[in-house]
């Protein structure tokens, strides 16, 4: 599954045009954008029982891919649609609602991680069209939803919610009620009017027909014994009801009627002619097929960053120029977080030193209120967390905020505790991170500030360019290939007590991040050093064999090989982190020069590391002792 997906992304970015930078093939973006999975979880079900308990299990089992609002809607035994959604976690909602008490034996459910529109109850799917008829659930990002929307409020239609969604149940309706179509024509010729990437169930309560389909994002068919069907955005979602699956591709569209469920048709919207898909067996437990080829989330999860730092990297340009304005006006900007987060940080403020010429103060969340008496109201804060409900992130903007400043939040859960705070936020969009190490999520950060840095440096079409070549670096660095190499040197490095960083610059921010993410998975002590830091004390750990990690980059490597060649001539065990291998290096990773974009190449093979390290050693790389994904405690 991991392989196929990636031969698709590889696919899409080939037919998409080929550039060659340097000696690395780099696959140019199609015009449209490139179509990246957008979390949320879909789930639907025809069939013989009651279609409520179906799909709230199939939700609980969806939640990994977004949890901020759901929903449940049922035709029941007439043709009326039961709904009920909310915002919160499906249990909450559950317990809120009883979400078992929607009658009926067809149904469409579906778990939000917010990308068009707030976290809000009326933003929740389903969405349902205008003559209450048509019911939609959709996972991905319908690129013309304006210019659709305004046609059809042209033509009478009105949106009760800010979502792209909400224009294709009226779309369906727009070409049965008006132009005449029947309910299996209007899905289709709607399918093709949108641009984007998307997978989409939508159900009419007349017909009581239910049709899904794909373009971009995942969608498979469960078929079940006894005329039971399921769809949904992973197989997880319906396993304990069938292993027998039909993986659709593109285009695919299937049409399952209620009428007739002992049997599915499926048509490609694009051409509306029929096509034949095998039923394939699965044999994953359910716990497996949630982390698909991966034995965890955290290997998952670092494998993703082929996607999420893109995505990370498709910002509206229009927030990034304002929040520019902001930054280039303020008396005074502080960058500030906890953790990974604060190590973006740091990361950034090198590079809006080198790129921008701008100073900026980059501050632990947990130590801001030392910096109190210099916060003024036309100071600016920008908070950094991948949660958003950090505790000492929030103390530290509510600290500002009482002095006046302005706030902005880079964030990847939306609705969070920071983004109801700040002025303005930024979204990471990288997906619920389910592993409590930090890892898409980092790479996301560090996106978003280089984009912000470019920027400000007057240079965004050039940050956004560099962002997006870098997609090949990613592919290869989380590839098998290296997987498998760096799995040698974890086997290495699994009986060390100690393990050191180096780096210099913005590799400096690399080092701690390195070393806190070996630490606090592998439990076993890593510390990073400034490479110029070595020779005032540090370099007395060194001995016969301690294992040293040196970040090279093309602007610090004549200072930063000196500092190597003083661990080599102490006996140390030296890993070369960089483009180019020198004869001392023990251990050498390539990872080719990105220049302003070297933290974010550089960090993923350490990503891995740290991951083989934890396996190696017997530790649950997901969940390490003593941490949480949220820290809400002082
Ligand atoms: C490390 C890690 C933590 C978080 C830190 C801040 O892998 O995940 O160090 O970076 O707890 O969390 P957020 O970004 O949610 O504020």
């Amino acid at each position: 599954m991991e392989n196929y997906s990636r031969r698709i992304l590889n696919a899409a970015f080939f037919l998409a045009g080929i550039v060659r930078r340097n000696t690395i093939v780099i696959y140019e973006r199609s015009p449209k954008g490139i179509c990246f999975f957008i979390m949320c979880g879909i789930i639907a079900y025809a069939g013989t029982e009651d279609a409520a308990p179906i799909l709230l299990e199939g939700l609980k089992r969806l939640e990994y891919r977004g949890y901020d609002s759901a929903g449940i809607l049922t035709i029941n035994g007439g043709s009326q649609f039961e709904l009920k959604k909310d915002v919160g976690k499906v249990l909450e909602i559950h317990l809120k609602v009883n979400l078992l008490d929607l009658k009926g034996t067809i149904g469409i459910a579906h778990t939000r991680w917010a990308t068009h529109g707030g976290v809000t109850r009326r933003n929740a799917h389903p969405h349902v069209s205008n003559n209450g008829k048509i019911a939609v659930i959709h996972n991905g990002i319908i690129e013309n939803y304006k210019d659709l929307k305004a046609q059809l409020e042209s033509e009478g239609f009105h949106f009760y919610s800010e979502t792209d969604t909400e224009v294709v149940p009226n779309l369906i309706e727009y070409w049965m009620r008006i132009r005449g179509a029947n309910f299996v024509q209007a899905a289709l010729n709607s399918f093709q009017s949108l641009e984007g990437n998307f997978a989409i169930v939508v159900i009419d309560g007349d017909s009581k027909t239910m049709i899904g389909s794909k373009n971009g994002s995942p969608l498979v068919l469960g078929v079940g014994q006894d005329r039971n069907y399921f769809l949904a955005s992973d197989i997880p979602a319906f396993l304990d009801r069938t292993k027998d699956v039909v993986y659709l591709y593109d285009g695919d569209t299937v049409v399952i009627t209620q009428q007739e469920t002992d049997r599915y048709e499926i048509l490609d919207f694009r051409t509306g002619k029929k096509v034949e898909r095998p039923v394939q067996s699965v044999s994953w437990d359910i716990e497996h097929a949630a982390k698909g080829e991966f034995d965890h989330f955290m290997l998952k999860e670092i494998s993703e960053q082929v996607e999420t730092i893109q995505r990370a990297a498709s910002q509206d340009r229009q927030t990034i120029e304002e929040i520019t304005a902001r930054i280039r006006k303020a008396r005074g900007v502080f960058l500030i977080g906890c953790g990974s987060s604060y190590h973006a940080c740091l990361s950034a403020s090198y590079l809006f030193s080198k790129l921008a010429s701008f100073h900026i103060n980059t501050v632990l969340a947990s130590e801001f209120s030392a910096y109190e008496d210099f916060l003024k109201e036309d100071t600016l804060v920008i908070a950094v967390t991948q949660s958003g409900e950090t505790i000492d992130v929030l103390d530290a903007i509510k600290t500002a905020k009482q002095k006046g400043c302005q706030i902005i939040s880079i964030v990847n859960v939306m609705g969070s505790s920071a983004t109801q705070f700040a002025d303005a936020s930024i979204f990471l969009n990288a997906g619920p991170e389910v592993s409590v190490l930090s890892t898409k999520t980092y790479t996301a950060q560090l996106a978003v500030l280089t984009l912000l840095a470019f920027s400000l440096a007057g240079k965004y079409d050039e940050g956004v360019r560099e962002l997006k070549y870098l997609w090949n670096v990613v592919y290869n660095l989380t590839s098998q290939n290296m997987r498998t190499r760096l799995k040698q040197l974890a086997d290495r490095l699994s009986t060390s007590e100690h393990i050191f960083v180096l780096g210099r610059g913005s590799l400096y921010a690399t080092a701690l991040e390195a070393a806190l993410k070996v630490k606090e998975v592998s439990y076993i002590h890593a510390e990073a050093f400034a490479g110029g830091e070595l020779k005032h004390g540090p370099i007395s750990l060194i001995g016969k064999g301690t294992p040293v990690m040196v970040f090279v980059s093309k602007d610090t490597e004549s200072k930063i090989l000196s500092n190597a060649m003083e661990v080599k001539s102490r006996g140390g065990y030296l890993i070369g982190i960089g483009p180019s291998a020198i004869d001392a290096f023990d251990f050498f990773i390539k990872v080719p020069e990105n220049e302003e974009l070297n933290p974010i190449s550089q960090i993923i093979p350490i990503q891995i590391l740290a991951y083989q390290l934890a396996v190696i050693l017997g530790h649950d790389p997901d969940r390490p002792r003593n941490l949480a994904k949220s820290v809400t405690v002082r």
